[in-house]
């Protein structure tokens, strides 16, 4: 049974200067919601109660808004206002909120090994809010992982598929078909060139990892940039034990990137916003 969700936010989001100069990326809002937001209703919606955050300077805003404001509750109780507050009043009321900070930014691995005194010894999901992953007809894309890993028991990664064009900004797996849309991960290559790409099926930020992955991290050697890769970590849990790749149904906008996340807005105004629904 899986619980607890990780949200690595500790990066400094350089795509969006100035606007992340003083404010997290994760804070940015799709419409009126906050990005995190959306991860965190995805993890809710799996039954992860036990949000994790690992954090870094200039994060506190997203500690702040998963808490309650007093000053802003008492400016506007009885006002029409109030329904717009009802969906962080209920992740405040019914999910567990943990932070802990990582100092140096030495990459996704070692974020998520900061992470590890907030998971322990129990398998876990990992969410990069900056991804945002809606499935409007069906279950999200965690709830479909989680049931894929209450059978196998071993990690899970989500896979999209991209093209050439888009290869070179993803880690790929290579992995034998099993069935329905699964994959059993051989191998990943970290931004291939379309040449040396192993697949087409780009790794996205959603993740179940078993708690082995922390000692798999501590012996992984850092990569580009001094960083700690997590895909370096998964590879190594690949060939020695198993990591599984799942395509998953729904889409997904990557609002790391200004382009991805003015589509993600557009999309979210026009089926969510405009037919009067919450985002
Ligand atoms: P990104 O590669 O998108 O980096 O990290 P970033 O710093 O947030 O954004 P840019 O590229 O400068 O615009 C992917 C995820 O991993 C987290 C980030 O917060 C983001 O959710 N991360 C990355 C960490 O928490 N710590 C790190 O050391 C690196």
């Amino acid at each position: 049974m899986i619980r607890k969700c990780l949200f690595p936010v500790a990066g400094y989001g350089t795509r969006f200067l100035p606007a992340t100069k003083s404010m997290p990326k994760e804070m940015l809002p799709i419409v009126n919601k906050p990005l995190v937001h959306y991860g965190v209703d995805e993890a809710v919606e799996a039954n992860l109660n036990y949000i994790g955050f690992v954090t870094g300077r200039g994060k506190r805003a997203i500690a702040d808004y998963f808490d309650i404001s007093y000053e802003l509750e008492d400016q506007i109780a009885g006002t029409g206002k109030e329904t717009l507050l009802q969906g962080i009043r209920y992740l405040i009321n019914n999910v567990k909120f943990s932070f802990t900070r990582q100092n140096n930014m030495l990459g996704l691995g070692h974020a998520i090994l900061s992470g590890e005194t907030l998971i322990g010894q129990e398998a876990f999901a990992v969410v990069l809010a900056d991804d945002l992953c809606l499935h409007p007809e069906g279950k999200g894309i965690l709830a479909q992982m989680v049931t894929l890993y209450q059978r196998y028991h071993c990690s899970i990664i989500a896979v999209q598929e991209v093209d050439n064009t888009e290869i070179e900004r993803y880690g790929v797996i290579a992995g034998i078909p099993l069935h329905d849309d699964l994959y059993k991960v051989t191998d990943m290559i970290e931004k291939p060139s379309p040449e040396n790409a192993p697949s087409h099926l780009a790794i996205i930020g959603r993740y179940i990892l078993t708690p082995d992955i922390f000692e798999i991290i501590k012996h992984t050697q850092p990569g580009k940039n001094g960083e700690v890769q997590l895909t370096d970590a998964l590879r190594s849990q690949a060939q020695n034990a198993c990591v599984m790749a799942y395509k998953f149904k729904g889409i997904r906008f990557d609002c790391g990137s200004i382009d991805g996340f003015i589509d993600a807005t557009n999309y979210c105004y026009r089926h969510f916003y405009q037919q009067g629904e919450q985002c």
